[in-house]
């Protein structure tokens, strides 16, 4: 019953991890782009600086040296511009040029495509100023293919999502280390409070017997009590009798939780499957609360399919659904209506208990099955239950393979529907 806290645990810190490392990665990542734009901006600047020095200027014309090096220039995948005030093109070498017009507006380094299809080209734009008289007399643009660039970021991309997937792995067993560490106390303890109710309920058992049958003795020689006591012992027998059911039940309910890989209890027998003719015991309960029902103007219907058959402990079973009926019948007004079906469907038994009555509000649905859960209206009413009902009848259908679901509406109803293997079916003879 750990293990969902325990995967809750798991997810949850891996989810945290996996925000914080890609948070991480991500931060890295924009701080060496940017660090490569930089680095990038910078190198074209000085190529841009040494073309402008390049340039000879001669009788209103620009001219431009040829002992610059194409090879270099391919090689790096750089290309240079030459323009005049005006922005007209005078001189290009290399192929990697951007296909954007010179604006001499705006000097920023400039990014745009190539060729179509091409890698992006990153692009600096700097003012060529006359050696003599310091006056502008054109612009060099110097442009660069940013493929190389991109081939590193690719390589980091790759590294990072290869580092943060590697450290979420490493994080999700140090996780499970710690989540197990910690939670071994807790679960020991939770086992030793479970043991405590256990052996509480099994040892009020014998005392309870002691009173019950002394008060039983008791009432059944009514001569030998006075008048006024045999009310007083009337109300023992019954006090008596909720409690034991009340330490059954807790004791039915420890057993029923402690989990299968830890040492079994001894006072724990396991599953008998006998096979159990569910029509008639369902129609015989019917049958058993129609004078009930009757007393509380309640109309008890039954649709029961014939010869279902079911392996387990008749006992129990008999319990978990007297205790759907029970609510049915208890927590539906005068007028209302109760339907209990029941038939086989792809090897399994469906047995509906459904009730026109005061319904279960959508947030306490699940808290129905909670032990010692009641509803405020059901203690309003007080129709002396002690909300251990569901929580046995849960039990006792998870124990023969089942499950046991619930959905309702506030004053239309609710319909509690129990599904368990047909006999032969499910668990090996003896599991439990
Ligand atoms: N058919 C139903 N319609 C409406 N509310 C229901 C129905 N069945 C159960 N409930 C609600 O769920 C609560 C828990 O039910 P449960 O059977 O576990 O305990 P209980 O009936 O109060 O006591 P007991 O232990 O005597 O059965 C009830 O108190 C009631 O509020
Ligand atoms: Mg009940």
């Amino acid at each position: 019953m750990f293990q969902p806290i325990r995967t809750r645990l798991l997810v949850s810190s891996l989810i945290v991890f996996a925000l914080v490392l890609g948070g991480f990665a991500g931060v890295v990542r924009l701080v060496f782009w940017r660090n490569l734009q930089q680095q990038l901006t910078d190198r074209l600047t000085t190529v841009g600086q040494s073309a402008a020095a390049s340039v000879e200027y001669d009788g209103g014309q620009i001219k431009v040296e040829d002992d610059l090096s194409i090879a270099d220039l391919q090689r790096q995948q750089q290309a240079l511009q030459w323009f005049d005030r005006q922005g007209n093109l005078i001189e290009q070498q290399g192929d990697v040029v951007l296909t954007l017009p010179l604006d001499p507006q705006a000097l920023a380094p400039q990014r745009g495509q190539g060729q179509a299809g091409g890698p992006a080209i990153q692009a600096v734009t700097l003012p060529i100023l006359n050696g003599d008289s310091g006056e502008q007399i054109g612009y060099v643009r110097v442009s660069q293919s940013l493929a190389q660039l991109d081939d590193t970021l690719d390589q980091l991309d790759w590294g990072l999502m290869v580092g943060v997937l590697v450290g979420l792995g490493m994080s999700g067993g140090g996780i499970l280390w710690i989540t197990r560490q910690a939670m071994e106390p807790i679960e020991a303890s939770f086992q030793r409070l479970k043991q405590f109710t256990a052996d509480a309920s099994h040892e009020l058992r014998s005392p309870l017997m002691a009173i019950s049958s002394n008060v039983e003795v008791a009432l059944k020689y009514p001569e030998g009590i006075r008048e006024e006591d045999r009310e007083v012992f009337a109300s023992i027998a019954s006090a008596t009798a909720q409690m034991t059911r009340l330490t059954e039940d807790l004791l039915l309910l420890a057993r029923s939780d402690r989990p299968r890989d830890l040492v079994l209890d001894p006072h724990q027998p396991a599953l008998v499957k006998a096979p159990i003719d569910l029509s008639t015991l369902l129609r015989d309960l019917v049958t058993l609360y129609q004078p009930q029902a009757q007393a509380s103007a309640i109309a008890l219907h039954q649709t029961i399919a014939p010869d279902l058959t079911l392996g387990g402990e008749v006992d129990p079973i008999t319990r978990a659904l007297t205790n759907l009926i029970q609510n049915a019948l208890q927590y539906t007004p005068a007028g209302g209506q109760v339907w209990v079906e029941a038939k086989a469907l792809n090897q399994q038994i469906h047995i509906t208990v459904q009730d026109s009555g005061m319904g279960i509000a959508p947030e306490h649905l699940q808290r129905v099955f909670e032990r010692f859960w009641r509803a405020d209206a059901a203690r309003t009413h007080d129709r002396g239950g002690s909300g251990l009902g569901l929580a046995i009848t849960q039990a006792i259908v998870q124990r023969h393979g089942g499950t046991l679901a619930v959905t309702s509406q506030l004053k239309t109803g609710s319909c509690f529907q129990v599904q368990l293997p047909m006999y032969g079916r499910g668990l090996a003879p003896g599991e439990g």
